[in-house]
């Protein structure tokens, strides 16, 4: 069931979009190679909390921790733990926040120290890729509409397009309808109503699409062991467009 959105609901997930986009701000500015992913995510914990918010991944379907750390090869849901971070690693932070009620789902992959430039240009264009699946976002466009442009752009350049994961609406809670695969056909698939949010998130690998969890039940790596990207917003679909809530 897709649920639109009132004007009051949107105007809390503006406030917690704004939350998230600074927490990430933040883990940018702290991230450098020696650091653990667990200490990654109790800084950024303690940032959302002190801005009086939750981290909404924490406990969400019993996932241990405040944030998702994916490093190279790790596509999305690395569960933060002692793995280091070294000088050249790709690092994709995904989190959620929870305030005045409504959820908010934003994710960067971040650039660590010398990053080789065939890892740079992947993490460059899943962030395009993004940005082109948006373009043909308004009341009355389709979910295929943004699979399609995201596929079309990432695999021009030889890359692979996850499918086994997908965008999805978000608000009153994390996941909710509709999904928004990263690939697909424009003109098939759910109309998008003015006051519908949705998160976005192309993920977007150098080799395979083809993807695995581990027996932890959440990491999701690619099958080849080459490096993926991850890119997310949650935004709210306009009359003519969207507003990014996590920018
Ligand atoms: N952006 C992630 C997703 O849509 C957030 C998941 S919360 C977690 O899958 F608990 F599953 F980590
Ligand atoms: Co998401």
């Amino acid at each position: 069931m897709i649920i639109v959105k009132t004007e009051k609901q949107i105007e809390a997930m503006r406030e917690s979009g704004k939350i998230l986009r600074d927490t990430l701000l933040k883990v940018e500015e702290f991230i450098k190679p020696g650091l653990t992913t667990k200490e990654i995510d109790k800084f950024a914990h303690r940032y959302i909390v002190s801005r009086g918010a939750k981290p909404s991944c924490l406990g969400y379907m019993g996932y241990p921790a405040a944030t998702c750390i994916s490093v190279n090869e790790v596509v999305v849901h690395g569960i933060p733990d002692d793995r280091v971070i070294q000088d050249g690693d790709i690092v994709s932070v995904d989190l959620c926040v929870l305030y005045k009620g409504m959820h908010t789902d934003a994710a960067r992959t971040f650039c660590v120290g010398n990053v080789s430039p065939e890892k740079r240009k992947l993490v460059e264009v899943t962030k395009e890729s993004f940005f082109e699946g948006i373009k043909h976002i308004k009341a009355g466009s389709r979910v295929g509409d943004i699979g399609s442009a995201v596929q079309k752009y990432a695999e021009s350049f030889g890359y692979g397009v996850v499918r086994d994961l997908q965008g999805h609406g978000v608000g009153c809670s994390i996941h909710e309808d509709p999904g928004i695969p990263n690939y697909g056909r424009a003109g098939t698939g759910e109309f998008l109503k003015e006051g519908m949010t949705i998160a976005v998130e192309p993920m977007i690998t150098l080799g395979t699409y083809e993807v695995y969890v581990s027996e932890d039940g959440w990491t999701v790596s690619t099958d080849d062991g080459q490096p993926a990207a991850h890119y997310e917003n949650t935004m709210v679909v306009t009359k003519d467009g969207v507003e990014i809530l996590t920018l």
